[in-house]
């Protein structure tokens, strides 16, 4: 495949590489780039962290896991391309003034996040943060690097998207489809293809499982995929859209959700990982599945010029078994707009960059005291996103009560015999499942739930 990119301000055109080469290697073995670093190679640490900049804006991206095919007419900043000659970035000034490196490993990731933070204005320090690992420095000099660089104005001669973009090399690529159209035609051409949304788990196909992907379809380019259309019915979200964007537009019609996505994984993974890979990846622990569940969505599916929907649930057949066809895609997921009663709780072992261990959904309408719908989907609790259906039986019909909630507790067994794993054992699965659905009732009266939870 050709590549072509704006590196620090100079233009790339890469002849004939392998698209799956990640960022990062060939920063590193071949443009002598190595201020960019590599912890774990996986996505979870930000040693790795850079800027890519397109029409969407900057973004701190993690580079381990960014497939150079991803970068095509696109700019790419790395720790080198920071400083305008011997004047360094206010985020690298800040970090030495206040002293947030000691082994300094870290400090180029932190450096990309602040920089990329300073340019957007985002003053969110701790989710700005949250995906770079320091072992050694302590948050607390970090942050207040933050601080200090965020009060330095954004910097006028810092410019990602300066310089000449080159040609783009070959834009009638099939494996680089530009609309829905190009995207339906280039699967049913290379249905075995390997399609590439975010590359947030597909990454780790390559630099960890060490497999050959190829041909590949990358679809970060397909425009009409990332949008988000809310009508006065609808809120429909295009397979493209990333969970960071996905957080930006749901906040104002289901703040829960928002505040959950703001949990999932990292900002540098969100900035790319995609509400399509989501949920096409048929994990048993992805985090949106279970909220969308439970808002009842159904997910819109592509293949050549067919296209059908179904419930979002009946695509998750069994683990590792989804209701897709070969070259098949998920275009789209919608559910209608409606009030919102909808929490989702995500407990996991650490509260930031973490994969859930059970993920509780619920959407529970009360009418005159009584329940006249429930709708309750989880994540961890079985080898796919699950809905309790047997809970929500017991529930509807009844006055919302404690005393209701607490009779409909015993038909958890009856939906779910969850496992035991590195995450969580089988009785605390049980157990938690049961105190979120309680949990739910006590915030909906308005008691306080103790929770050590972050606020933003
Ligand atoms: C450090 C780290 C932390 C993470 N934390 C979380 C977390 O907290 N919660 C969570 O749920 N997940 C988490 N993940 C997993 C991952 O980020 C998500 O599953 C993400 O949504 C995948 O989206 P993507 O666009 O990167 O998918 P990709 O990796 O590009 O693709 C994933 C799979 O879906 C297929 N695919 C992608 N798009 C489509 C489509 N439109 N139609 C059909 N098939 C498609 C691909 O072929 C592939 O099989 C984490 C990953 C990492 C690396
Ligand atoms: S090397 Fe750890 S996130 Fe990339
Ligand atoms: S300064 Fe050593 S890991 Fe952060």
């Amino acid at each position: 495949m050709d590549i072509a990119f704006l590196l620090n301000g100079e233009s790339v055109t890469l002849r004939d590489v392998d698209p799956t080469r990640s960022t990062l290697d060939w920063l590193r073995d071949t443009q002598g780039l190595t201020g960019t670093k590599e912890g774990c190679n996986e996505g979870d640490c930000g040693a790795c962290t850079i800027m890519v900049t397109d029409e969407h804006g900057a973004k701190a991206v993690n580079a381990c896991i960014l497939f150079l095919g991803q970068l095509n007419g696109k700019s790419l900043t790395t720790v080198e391309g920071l400083a305008n000659g011997n004047e360094l970035h206010p985020a690298q000034q800040s970090m030495i003034d206040m002293h947030g490196s000691q082994c300094g490993f870290c400090t180029p990731g932190i450096t990309m996040s602040l920089a990329t933070a300073h340019l957007n204005g985002d003053a969110s320090h701790d989710d700005v943060l949250a995906g770079n690992l320091c072992r050694c420095t302590g948050y607390a000099p970090i942050i207040r690097a933050a601080c200090d660089v965020a009060e330095h104005g954004v910097t006028e001669d810092f410019d990602p998207r300066a310089g000449t973009m080159p040609d783009e090399a070959d834009d009638k690529d099939i494996t680089r489809p530009e609309t829905t159209d190009e995207l339906a035609h280039a699967l049913m051409t290379m249905p075995h293809a390997t399609l590439v949304a975010g590359a947030t788990d597909v990454g780790l196909w390559a630099t960890k499982a060490l497999r050959d992907l190829t041909p590949v379809v990358f679809m970060n380019g397909v425009k009409d995929l990332r949008d988000i259309r809310i009508t006065d019915d609808e809120i429909r979200i295009g397979a493209g859209v990333t969970l960071e964007d996905l957080r930006g537009a749901i906040a104002p019609h289901h703040p829960h959700f928002a505040e959950m996505l703001r949990r999932f994984a990292s900002l540098q993974v969100r900035n790319v990982a995609t509400i399509g890979g989501n949920i096409a990846n048929g994990s048993p622990i992805g985090d949106a599945p279970p909220a969308l569940i439970a808002l009842d969505a159904i997910l819109h599916l592509r293949r050549g010029s067919e296209t059908r929907a179904i419930p979002l649930e009946s695509f998750f057949i069994d683990y590792g078994k989804q209701d897709r066809r070969l070259g098949e895609f998920v275009e789209a997921v919608s559910f209608k707009r409606q009030p919102d009663r909808l929490r989702a709780y995500k407990l996991s072992k650490r509260f930031d960059q973490d994969i859930s261990a059970v993920l509780g959904a619920f959407n529970i309408s009360v009418e005159d005291g009584i329940i006249t719908d429930a709708r309750i989907a989880f994540g961890g609790m079985a080898g796919t996103p699950k809905r309790a259906t047997h809970v929500e039986t017991a529930l509807v019909g009844q006055p919302w009560t404690e005393d209701n909630v607490q009779a409909a507790l015993s038909a958890f067994a009856k939906d779910f015999t969850p496992m035991s794993d590195m995450r969580a054992s089988a009785e605390y699965r049980s157990k938690t499942a049961q105190n979120l659905l309680l949990r739910y009732w006590h915030e909906d009266q308005g008691l306080t739930t103790s929770v050590l939870e972050v606020q933003p």
